[in-house]
C-alpha cells in the first residue's frame, strides 16, 4: 500500500460533509515564513494583506484541498491523512524491517516514529523535532532514540555493520562534514545506556524503497497500542506540551 497524493485521499471523518469555514470568500494561504527563507521564492505576505483589505480572508481551519481529519485524531490518522508519501513509506518500511529482524517492540516503535516531523511539519533538525513531538506519548527511551538517530546517522559503527550512508554522499556531497553540535550529540549518545536503541533506528533507516515489503499502517495497530499513549481527546487537543505541533499538521495553512 502506498499513500495517495493528499488531495486524493478520502476524508475518514463522519462529518466530511460539514461546511468548510469562511465559506463564500476567497481564502488566502500564506506559506510558513521558514519555508521560503533564502529560497528566492516570492513571499506573498504583503500582497495578501492588500487583498484582505479587498474582501479576501486569510485561511483559518479546514482546507478543502486536504482530507479532513477526524475530531480526535490518532497517530495513524496523521500517517494516512497528512504525511507525505515519502515519509509514509519510509517510516512504515523502517518499522517493518525492524519487525522482520526480530527487534523488540520499543525499537519497532522508535523506527515507526523516527522521522515523523518530516511527515508534515519540518525537515530541518528532524530528529529533535520528531522526538519533541512524540515525547508526551512514548517512553523516555523511545523519544531519546528518535532524537539522537539524526546525529548517529553520520557516524559509522562497525560493531553493528553500520557505515556512513552512501545516500548522504549524494545528498550532501562527498566533502560534507556535520557541524559541531551533531558531533557532540553523537559523542553523548555513544556512551549512553540507550545508545543501541537509537543506533538500531539508523540500521533500518534505508533510503531505497523495497517493493517486497508489506507497507500497511494497520499492521502496527497493536504495537502502537502498547507503546504510544494516544490521548482520548485526540492528538492536538489534549493540552500536552506539543499539542500545538500536532494542530499545526492538522491545519498547516492557518494564518495564525
Ligand atoms: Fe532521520
Ligand atoms: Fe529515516
Amino acid at each position: 500500500m502506498s499513500a495517495a497524493p493528499l488531495d486524493q485521499r478520502p476524508a475518514t471523518t463522519g462529518d466530511a460533509e460539514a461546511a468548510f469555514p469562511q465559506s463564500g470568500r476567497e481564502r488566502l494561504i500564506v506559506p510558513q515564513p521558514i519555508s521560503f527563507q533564502g529560497t528566492g521564492l516570492y513571499n506573498s505576505e504583503m500582497t495578501s494583506l492588500q487583498r484582505v483589505h479587498q474582501g479576501a480572508v486569510f485561511m483559518m481551519g479546514d482546507n478543502p484541498a486536504l482530507p479532513r481529519m477526524p475530531k480526535c485524531p490518532t497517530l495513524l490518522d496523521f500517517f494516512r491523512l497528512r504525511f507525505s508519501e515519502l515519509a509514509f513509506r519510509h517510516l512504515l518500511q523502517s518499522a517493518r524491517l525492524a519487525v522482520n529482524a526480530g527487534q523488540e517492540e520499543r525499537v519497532v516503535m522508535a523506527c515507526l516514529l523516527h522521522d515523523i516531523s518530516n511527515g508534515a511539519l519540518i525537515r530541518t533538525d528532524h530528529g529533535y523535532w520528531s522526538a519533541q513531538l512524540v515525547a508526551p506519548y512514548v517512553s523516555e527511551e523511545i523519544a531519546w532514540a528518535v532524537k539522537y538517530h539524526q546525529a548517529l546517522k553520520y557516524f559509522a559503527d562497525e560493531s553493528v555493520g553500520f557505515k556512513y550512508p552512501d545516500a548522504y554522499l549524494g545528498y550532501f556531497g562527498e566533502d560534507y562534514t556535520p557541524p559541531e553540535y551533531i558531533r557532540q550529540a553523537h559523542d553523548e549518545a555513544r556512551n549512553h545506556r540507550w545508545y543501541m536503541t537509537s543506533r538500531l533506528i539508523t540500521l533500518y533507516d534505508e533510503y531505497a524503497f523495497r517493493k517486497d515489503l508489506e507497507i500497511d499502517p494497520e499492521s502496527f495497530t497493536d504495537i502502537i497500542g502498547r507503546h504510544f499513549r494516544q490521548p482520548k481527546e485526540g492528538l492536538g487537543f489534549d493540552g500536552s506540551p506539543t499539542a500545538h505541533m500536532w494542530r499545526t499538521m492538522i491545519w498547516p495553512n492557518n494564518f495564525l
